[in-house]
């Protein structure tokens, strides 16, 4: 039998939550995984409708984060009063030839970044009881990884806007946080989970010797989001399979 008070910490019963990158993958996943947990979740992307149905109750709305969420933002506060939980899981990773690296940053930083900041721009004055943005971030905010400069980049610069936003909003008991995955099968990583040589390798980096699954965010999603962590901001909560913890492969 759960012990009532500690099923509490975890609860996100009643908490309003806004999920950017909805439409699929890591970002669909932690909607319906906060929405299990007892929130009213809206999640957003560009698509016009999810690529799965979920099996949890979320609103799906198509938006644009580059575009920016004002407008989403003051609907949902117009109905539900106000934000509790953000969670900033939109993302591209956009690689190119060297003719078109500058376009590729500028496109990467747009929406991994940029689009980011203006979300938590947009929900926080609405974050009246307290809060918590989660920032999707990766190991690429940790370390250098080779071929796609702007997407190392955005997400080292996530990671310490996360520190910087945890600063500024911590007297509003706003904790900002990141959530950092390493390597999920998602269609963002479609093509080296498909590879035989590449997919060996990034499981054979990690301590447990395989991929992470969408699944395995699902916990520390609702932990970051949850009174659980409620002494907990700024920073980085890795789920790696423990590839950043490993030396020689
Ligand atoms: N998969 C991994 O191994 C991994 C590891 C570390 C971090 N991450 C991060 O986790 C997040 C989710 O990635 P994923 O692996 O789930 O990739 P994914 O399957 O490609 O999903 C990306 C999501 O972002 C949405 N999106 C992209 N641009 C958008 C925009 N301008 N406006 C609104 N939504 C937008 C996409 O929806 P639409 O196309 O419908 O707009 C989709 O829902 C990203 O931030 C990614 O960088 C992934």
């Amino acid at each position: 039998m759960v012990d009532a008070a500690l099923a509490r910490l975890f609860s996100l019963e009643g908490k309003v939550a806004l999920v950017t990158g909805a439409s699929r993958g890591i970002g669909a996943a932690l909607a319906e995984g906060l929405a299990g947990a007892g929130a009213r979740v809206v999640g957003v992307a560009r698509s016009p409708v999810p690529r799965d149905a979920f099996r949890q109750p979320v609103r799906y709305v198509a938006a644009d984060v580059a575009v920016g969420l004002d407008a989403l933002v003051a609907e949902i506060v117009a109905e539900h009063g106000r934000i509790d939980v953000l969670v900033n899981a939109a993302g591209v990773s956009v690689s190119a030839s060297s003719d078109q690296a500058l376009a590729a940053f500028d496109a990467t930083l747009d929406v991994n970044l940029r689009a980011a900041y203006a979300a938590c721009l947009a929900a926080a004055p609405h974050m009246t009881s307290g809060g918590s943005i989660i920032n999707v971030t990766s190991i690429n905010s940790l370390v250098g990884f080779p071929g796609n400069p702007g997407y190392v980049a955005a997400k080292g610069g996530l990671r310490l806007l996360t520190k910087a936003l945890a600063v500024d909003l911590g007297p509003r008991d706003i904790r900002v946080n990141a959530l950092a995955p390493g390597y999920i099968r998602t269609d963002m990583t479609a093509a080296s989970f498909a590879d035989p040589e590449r997919h060996a390798a990034r499981a054979r980096h990690t301590c447990l010797g395989r991929w992470g699954e969408v699944g395995d965010l699902i916990g520390a999603a609702i932990f970051l989001a949850s009174d659980a962590s409620r002494y907990m901001t700024g920073q980085d909560l890795v789920i790696d399979g423990g590839w950043t913890a490993k030396g020689l492969t």
